[in-house]
């Protein structure tokens, strides 16, 4: 049969093909408390505009908090010839309440009540996403406090660069984050508008009030275009723009894990709750939640592209394309959410081998800029000759298979006669960290500077 909720103008119902395309109560049900709340702020609206009866008002609200208790409790009946969330919840009303079921749909159109859903959705996840950063920056926080002077070498290229202190890795994780959380609440800010009432596309002829229902539901302010009202994703496009960000900067931090937990370099010990084993190499102890952290942002990026992909090009306003945003954008925040979690729990979960990374950062000749810096300092050589000085002394080291500090006074004057044994004390990498007090530079009194920032910041 056609169609109960319009069935007027239809005299056949659809093909079964075209109700498993057309359907999306599949995933949309995860909208239904925002769907409800929306209902609940729209007829108290109605009612105290007059435009429904504070009667009809009552049961629409009192139906509408069961079909929540019901939907809670399992027991409700989704149905997919109902197509989405918003129609299971109005039929239903429409069954326990009976006609004034009917009303609650005056001055509102599905299209304003999925976008208003939705934005209620995205808000609550970038809520989310804010909390789970501020959590994983506090791990990163604390690693950094134990750590603020620990030697460990900097890379470039992943060659040995210089030496730093692991308090100051662990922060320029917690500046990255810091940058992911404030997007977050930018775009916040900017969704925070209601579009419910644009109703179709054009507004109402009723007399509502649309800054009642924004205020009820938690938003700033309604927005102020009934056309951009219906056919703007952009809060969701910004939500996976950060969300992406955010998800390369935890793939970065997960690979670092995957190489550092290695044999190859043991920097790291990760905790046996966060690793697993091999059914056959009894030996093995292996990053698989690193691992799964740097692929997710395969699907959030994927998912990023898909929403931007299906709303090119979509003349205004409303098209059922837009149908295809809520999945991306579940998918997206599922998976962010699960990979802040897990990050959190390795990074607080981590040892650092302090004697590794204090070994490796000894190696790889990782004192040569000291080196060269002395000789500008002590020389009054130019940089450039410095360079030279210095490179054929690591040419020399390599040679004799040891490191800067390892070669005699006499072999250093043979590059150059001025070079004196107080040149020893900037090749130790204690000395080298110590020395890079320059603002944002990696020095402990620096580093524990930056943490007493980032606690007073985080509270
Ligand atoms: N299920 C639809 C969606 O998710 C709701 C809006 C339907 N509006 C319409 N004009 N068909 O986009």
């Amino acid at each position: 049969g056609a169609n109960s909720m319009w069935g007027g103008r239809f005299a056949g119902g659809v093909d079964a093909i075209m109700e498993a395309i057309n359907a999306s109560i599949g995933f949309d049900k995860r909208l239904y408390a925002q769907d409800i709340a929306g209902s609940r702020a729209h007829a108290a609206m109605l009612a105290a505009q007059g435009i429904i009866t504070e009667a009809d008002q009552q049961a629409i609200d009192a139906g509408l908090a069961q079909v929540k208790a019901e939907i809670e409790a399992g027991t409700f009946q989704f149905s997919t010839a109902l197509e989405d969330i918003h129609m299971n919840v109005e039929a239903r009303l429409k069954q326990i309440i009976g006609e004034p079921a009917g009303r609650l749909h005056t001055a509102r159109s599905r299209n304003d009540q999925v976008a208003v859903d939705f934005r209620l959705w995205v808000r609550d996840q970038a809520d989310a996403a804010i909390e789970g950063i501020d959590k994983l920056m506090r791990a990163f926080l604390a690693q950094a406090e134990a750590g603020a002077d620990w030697v460990m070498p900097g890379f470039t290229h992943l060659q040995t660069a210089q030496p730093v202190t692991w308090g100051h890795h662990m922060l320029a994780y917690v500046e990255m984050l810091g940058r992911d959380k404030s997007r977050f609440q930018d775009a916040r800010k900017r969704m925070n508008e209601s579009p419910l009432g644009a109703a179709a596309l054009a507004g109402t002829s009723f007399p509502i009030d649309r800054h009642a229902t924004a205020r009820a539901l938690g938003f700033d302010r309604p927005t102020a275009n009934s056309l951009d009202s219906v056919s703007d994703r952009d809060f969701a496009l910004e939500f996976l723009g950060a969300a992406s960000i955010c998800a390369m900067h935890l793939s970065r931090f997960a690979e670092e894990l995957v190489i550092w937990s290695s044999a190859q370099f043991r920097f790291v010990k990760l905790s046996d709750a966060f690793t697993t084993g091999s059914s056959i190499m009894p030996q093995k102890k292996n990053p698989d939640a690193a691992e799964l952290i740097r692929a997710k942002l395969a699907r959030i990026l994927g998912a990023t592209v898909a929403l931007f992909t299906v709303m090119k090009g979509l003349a205004l306003t409303y098209s059922k394309d837009m149908q295809e945003d809520k999945e991306q954008v579940f998918d997206a925040a599922d998976n962010l959410m699960l990979g802040l979690a897990a990050m959190e729990g390795m990074v607080k979960d981590m040892t650092a081998n302090r004697d590794s990374l204090a070994a490796a950062a000894a190696s790889g000749f990782s004192t040569a800029t000291d080196l060269a810096d002395w000789l500008v300092r002590e020389l009054n050589l130019p940089f450039r000759d410095a360079h030279h000085v210095t490179g054929s002394l690591v040419a020399r080291a390599e040679a004799k298979g040891c490191d800067l500090p390892d070669l005699t006074l006499d072999e250093m004057q043979s590059e150059h006669p001025g070079i004196t044994p107080a040149v020893y004390d900037v090749l130790g990498v204690d000395n080298s960290v110590r020395s890079r007090v320059s603002y944002g530079g990696t020095a402990p009194d620096n580093v524990r500077a930056q943490v007493a920032r980032w606690k007073e910041i985080l509270g």
